[in-house]
């Protein structure tokens, strides 16, 4: 029997929230946790197991029937996407685990995506080009939940590399990588919120925003320049002119917080991240007041600058720091949390920027 092994990370943004589902900029990383499917490949049925979850998955390799629920629905929508592109349908059977903690933001379902993926491309013995593969896992992550989400996480799993952060234009998957400063690391705290109205908070959003956009005569946000906003928002309801400020001007701050990392210039970083959750919290509220709290104690206890991460209403927040000073900073902020928050259980992971999966599959995912 011939063996199978994938590998795709999490992902954190570091800037650039809400952005994607309108084609824009954002700035994610991979992180150095993620998903591991291990595999022997043979008949026609994809068949995997997981410690984290009580229930297998069983497929057809061509993803033609899948479970109502649960994880094999994600497995399934990426097997019916790869055969819609031309894959053989070509079984495994195996294992899936993860060191990625999940529900908290970090994307552990485009990470199961990305490492399904590449495991049946490698059964398959099918490459695909890597943005193909990153559309398609987006697609399947629509078809498996139905959440009207952008290309963000999909992408920094894939397109990654290791020791940078990602500077992605959504509209084309165009990127580059951008370097951290030295000796900076990234801290992400979980509110211990669970984000249970992500999906309609979400497709919302998205609505509202949606409401917005015909101003633009066919522009992106990201095409649009904040100083255009005032005229383009008159007349406008409050709701949908909020919405677009949000993402007109996030999209600034992604190209300004590039400018301010190439510099080394951390106290700008610092006032984008604050204005960032500013507008995340009164533009495009999709803040709560734990993530609120945990974004202003991070910065009372010694972080460079902090902001709320990924989709919001609840979640995680993130923090940058001197690398030597993050345990200490981790510390300080879950003990003040805890005093403010008692029921509440927040959890931390500090992370350096991990390699993406095609990094790592370069024989399936080509360029
Ligand atoms: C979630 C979605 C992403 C993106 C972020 C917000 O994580 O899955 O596509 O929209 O929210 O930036």
């Amino acid at each position: 029997m011939r063996r199978v092994t994938a590998w795709a990370p999490g992902r954190v943004n570091l800037i650039g929230e809400h952005t994607d589902h309108t084609d824009g900029l954002a700035l994610p990383m991979a992180l150095d946790v993620g998903v591991r499917l291990e595999g022997e490949v043979g008949g026609d049925r994809v068949q995997l197991r997981s410690a984290d979850a009580p229930v297998p998955v069983d497929i057809p390799a061509d993803g033609s029937s899948a479970p109502s629920d649960g994880w094999g629905r994600y497995v399934a929508a990426v097997a019916a996407e790869l055969h819609a592109l031309g894959r053989p349908p070509v079984g495994v059977v195996g294992t899936v685990s993860s060191t990625l903690p999940q529900g908290i933001g970090l994307s552990s379902s485009a990470a199961l995506e990305v490492a399904v993926a590449v495991a049946l491309l490698r059964a398959a013995d099918r490459a695909l080009p890597a943005v193909e593969v990153v559309r398609a896992c987006r697609r399947a992550e629509h078809a498996a939940v139905g959440v009207p989400s952008g290309v963000l996480d999909q992408a920094a799993s894939v397109l990654s590399r290791s020791g940078a952060a990602l500077l992605l234009d959504c509209a084309d998957l165009s990127h580059e990588d951008v370097a951290l400063p030295d000796g900076i690391a990234v801290l992400i705290i979980d509110s211990g919120v669970t984000r249970q109205l992500e999906g309609s908070g979400y497709a919302t959003r998205t609505r509202e925003l949606g409401a917005s956009l015909h101003v633009l005569d066919g522009r992106r946000p990201a095409d649009v320049a904040v100083a255009e906003l005032a005229a383009l928002t008159a007349g406008m309801d409050d709701v949908p002119a909020r919405r677009l400020r949000h993402v007109v001007t996030e999209n600034d701050r992604v190209r300004a917080t590039v400018a301010a990392f190439a510099a080394a210039d951390l106290g700008t970083v610092a006032t984008l991240f604050a204005d960032s959750h500013a507008s995340l919290r009164d533009d495009f509220e999709v803040t709560v007041p734990q993530t609120d709290r945990l974004v202003d104690l991070l910065k009372d206890n010694g972080a460079l600058a902090s902001r709320m991460t990924g989709g919001g209403f609840g979640g995680a927040v993130i923090g940058l720091v001197h690398a030597d000073e993050a345990d200490a900073v981790a510390e300080a902020t879950l003990s003040a949390y805890g005093r403010a928050y008692p029921d509440l259980r927040a959890r931390t992971v500090l992370t350096r920027p991990g390699a993406g999966a095609a990094e790592q599959a370069a024989d399936v995912l080509t360029p």
